[in-house]
């Protein structure tokens, strides 16, 4: 047999088992890292859509509520994404002849929707409801941020549990009265502290922790 193994070989052995170890403690560590920064979860990242559209000129040059084009976030479970028929109630006078609206007009005259990007996607086994959140007074911009300063919109928050669960057991600093709800840059104009307990009875907002709340 020595003459098989050298005497070094065991020596070589550990050290191969030493650094097979940590590469797999390297890739675990790097995997539970990579799922919590901004890169792992998707935030921040501009998503290539096949129309310009562009937030911040209608939300704000053009003063347009978020409801107007995402009725859904009030009504049901998604917010939705609006059909080019509602493009074209403005778009069939206004820039009419813009070349960035060509895909809006074919998708009009060929009846083919535009197909917008997901940017927001919770995996399938986590329930979500925008209405409950809307009628409790969560506002877009708690969770969306400041859409209205976005050329392309990108995933501000890192709709992780853990950050589902941080406003869950604490919700009365993330409340806003309905009026706004869709409002960008809202500031409380009395104390946060006492309009948080208000509003926590007003709408009577309960916290929300057992697993089934999201998992069904
Ligand atoms: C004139 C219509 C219009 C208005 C007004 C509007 N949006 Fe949108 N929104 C769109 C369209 C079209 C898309 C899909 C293209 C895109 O992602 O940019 C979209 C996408 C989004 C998305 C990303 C959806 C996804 O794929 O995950 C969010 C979040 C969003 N809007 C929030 C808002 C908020 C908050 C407001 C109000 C401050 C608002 N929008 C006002 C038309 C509108
Ligand atoms: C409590 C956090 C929260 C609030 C408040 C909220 N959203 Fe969302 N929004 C999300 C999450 C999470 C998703 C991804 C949902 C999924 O993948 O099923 C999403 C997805 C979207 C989408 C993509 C289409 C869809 O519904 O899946 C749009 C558009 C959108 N939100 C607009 C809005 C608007 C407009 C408001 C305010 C009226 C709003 N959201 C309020 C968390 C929120
Ligand atoms: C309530 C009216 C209204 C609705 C609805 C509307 N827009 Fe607009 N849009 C405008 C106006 C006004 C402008 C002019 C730009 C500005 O305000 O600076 C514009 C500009 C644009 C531009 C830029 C054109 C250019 O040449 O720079 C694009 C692209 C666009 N809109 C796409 C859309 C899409 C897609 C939808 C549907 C999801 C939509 N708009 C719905 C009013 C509207
Ligand atoms: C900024 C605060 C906030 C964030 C972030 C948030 N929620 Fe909520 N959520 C609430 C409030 C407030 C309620 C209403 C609780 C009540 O019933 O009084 C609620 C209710 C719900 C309900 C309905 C519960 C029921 O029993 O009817 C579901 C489902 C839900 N949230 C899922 C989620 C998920 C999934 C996420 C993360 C992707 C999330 N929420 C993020 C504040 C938040
Ligand atoms: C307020 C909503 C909410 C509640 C309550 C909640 N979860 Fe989750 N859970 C989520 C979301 C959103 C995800 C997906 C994002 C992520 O993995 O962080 C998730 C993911 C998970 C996953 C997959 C983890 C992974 O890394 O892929 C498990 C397992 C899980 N939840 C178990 C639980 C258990 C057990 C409870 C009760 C103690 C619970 N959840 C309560 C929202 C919630």
């Amino acid at each position: 047999m020595s003459a098989l193994f050298r005497r070094s070989a065991n020596r070589t052995f550990r050290y191969v088992l030493a650094a097979v170890a940590l590469a797999a403690a390297g890739g675990l560590t790097g995997l539970l890292v990579y799922q919590r920064v901004p890169f792992g979860t998707r935030q921040l990242e501009e998503v290539a859509q096949p129309v310009q559209f562009d937030h911040r000129h209608h939300v704000v040059d053009d003063a347009i509520d978020c409801r107007y084009c995402h009725q859904g976030a009030e009504r049901g479970a998604s917010a939705g994404i609006p059909s080019t028929a509602l493009c074209m109630n403005c778009h069939a006078q206004v820039w009419n002849k813009s070349p960035r609206l060509e895909p809006v007009r074919a998708s009009y005259f060929t009846g083919r929707p535009i197909d917008w990007v997901r940017v927001h996607q919770l995996p399938d086994f986590v329930y979500f409801n925008h209405s409950i959140h809307v009628h409790k007074g969560i506002g877009c911009e708690t969770c969306h941020g400041r859409v209205d300063r976005m050329p392309a919109i990108h995933q501000e928050a890192p709709l992780t549990m853990g950050w589902c669960l941080s406003c869950h057991r604490d919700p009365a600093p993330n409340l806003r009265p309905p009026e706004a709800i869709t409002a960008m840059g809202w500031v409380p104009d009395k104390d946060p502290v006492l309009l948080g307990q208000e509003l926590m009875k007003k709408y009577d907002v309960h916290t929300r922790v057992s697993c089934t709340t999201c998992h069904r």
